[in-house]
């Protein structure tokens, strides 16, 4: 270990880099959205989708971003300028959505941590659930205060450095949150009425593809696998160069879509065997599940179980998001750890007040239609992540050449690269092209377009 990676910090292991990156790409990405975005989107369908945009655009870009982070040992900032000073744009723009998302993501890991404490101490009513969850998220004081609980926790975790705190604590929440997953997936399947959950979910029926579905898998991908934004250039940066990237970039996609399809299993066939609808949206995991919950057998330890795994997946996600912003100034700014990692954390606290408050008080301030927490996903999520993304495609396949990074993945020749020519495709001409239009999609202009042209997305 050189000087420089010792003040910023490396992975003890290769294993504890899979858990943490793993543990940052798995969270409420894979357990809220996922299954409600399916839910939503036709089921199978959608599945098959998400799954063709892992493969074609997950492995690769993980992949390219593991590399310019351990290439340069930085993180996204200061990864970019090493490599071309002009570039430090899009590093910026990681680091941003790092913090914006961070904001609103902290205060949804405070609704998780009140639902837990909800169902240590009784559980909620099912008929009531929907009025609870209102009541709840659009309230003034409740909210703020788990919302700071959870970004204190967050705090604690990264204030104990890469291998001391993230690593560490990526390797106790991870297996546990599998094993917890598995218990309520074998719930969820074996309950009377679930097949039909199980059928809407695997099969798929693609008469309900649209653009729009195309677009939503896409986007979900790039969120799922916590890619544009920095955290995997910047968990990468802390790899030991005698490590197999192409491997690595394999097996996190790999945890993460297993994940999400366990996630699947475990909402949707509860949901049909309940008769709820699964179109519910956003509200499936916070007024759906408690009343499926209250209407199963020990629901309420089931919902105990189901809360505290989300809780573990929220959390080892929004550490790397902390740890994004940290590093940045660590790197940067050469300020020490403990004084970064509590500055920025207060800060982007304070961020979340007003994304809490735009569900009660202040959500009638509005900007550009959007109150502030969705402002503040769609700023990070729809307009910048995918700029972010392209950038680094544009960048590794023309900038900084595919056969630096070539050279960085298999550790200068030491390893076969085995999809190398799928990479320089894909990197180079399939992946910006795809990312391109998820970008005009998602900021409005390919809607435009086609509502000029009266087609359907
Ligand atoms: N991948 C996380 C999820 O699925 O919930 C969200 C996320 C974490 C996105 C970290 C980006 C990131 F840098």
């Amino acid at each position: 270990m050189n000087s420089q990676s010792n003040q910023r910090g490396q992975w003890a292991s290769n294993i504890g880099f899979i858990l943490a990156a793993a543990g940052s790409a798995v969270g409420l990405g894979n357990i809220w959205k996922f299954p409600y975005l399916a839910g939503a989107n036709g089921g199978g369908a959608f599945v098959v989708l998400y799954l063709l945009m892992i493969v074609v655009i997950g492995f690769v870009i993980m992949l390219g971003e593991m590399a310019i982070g351990r290439k340069t040992q930085l993180s996204a900032v200061g990864a970019y300028k090493k490599l071309n000073e002009k570039w430090a744009f899009a590093g910026i723009i990681g680091v941003i959505v790092g913090f914006c998302i961070l904001s609103f993501y902290s205060v949804i890991g405070g609704w998780v941590l009140n639902y837990i404490g909800k169902y240590v101490t009784g559980g909620i009513v099912g008929s009531e659930a929907g009025a609870y969850f209102g009541s709840f998220i659009s309230s003034t004081t409740a909210p703020i205060v788990w919302h700071f609980i959870f970004m204190a926790m967050c705090c604690i975790i990264v204030l104990k450095g890469v291998s001391g705190g993230i690593e560490k604590a990526s390797k106790v929440m991870m297996p546990a949150l599998f094993i917890l997953l598995i218990g309520v997936v074998i719930r969820s399947v074996t309950l009377d009425g679930a097949m039909e959950g199980i059928k809407f979910f695997l099969k798929p029926d693609f008469s309900k593809v649209t653009i729009s579905t195309v677009m939503a898998a896409m986007g979900q991908a790039f969120f799922s696998l916590s890619l544009g934004m920095g955290a995997i250039i910047t968990y990468g940066s802390y790899l030991g160069k005698e490590e197999n990237l192409e491997k690595n970039a394999l097996i996190i996609p790999a945890i993460d879509t297993g994940v999400a399809m366990l996630a699947g299993l475990a909402v949707l066939p509860a949901v049909f065997a309940f008769g709820f609808e699964p179109t519910a949206g956003p509200s499936l995991m916070f007024i759906t599940l408690p009343s499926v919950f209250d209407a199963m057998p020990f629901g309420q330890f089931f919902g105990i179980l189901f809360f505290v795994l989300i809780l573990f997946a929220a959390l080892t996600s929004a550490i790397s998001l902390l740890e994004v912003v940290v590093s940045f100034v660590i790197d940067i700014f050469k300020i020490e750890r403990k004084k970064a990692t509590i500055g920025l954390a207060t800060i982007i606290f304070l961020v979340g007040i007003p994304c809490s408050l735009a569900n009660g008080p202040m959500s009638d301030f509005l900007i550009m239609g959007y109150n502030f927490f969705d402002f503040m996903s769609f700023l990070a999520e729809n307009v910048l992540m995918p700029l972010a993304a392209l950038s680094m495609c544009i960048f590794i396949g023309y900038v900084w050449g595919v056969d630096n990074a070539i050279e960085e993945i298999t550790s200068g020749g030491r390893y076969k690269f085995v999809f190398k020519k799928f990479f320089i495709l894909m990197i180079r001409y399939v992946a910006p092209v795809l990312i391109f239009f998820i970008w005009l999609n998602a900021i409005g202009v390919l809607p435009a377009i086609a509502k000029v042209f009266g087609i359907q997305l």
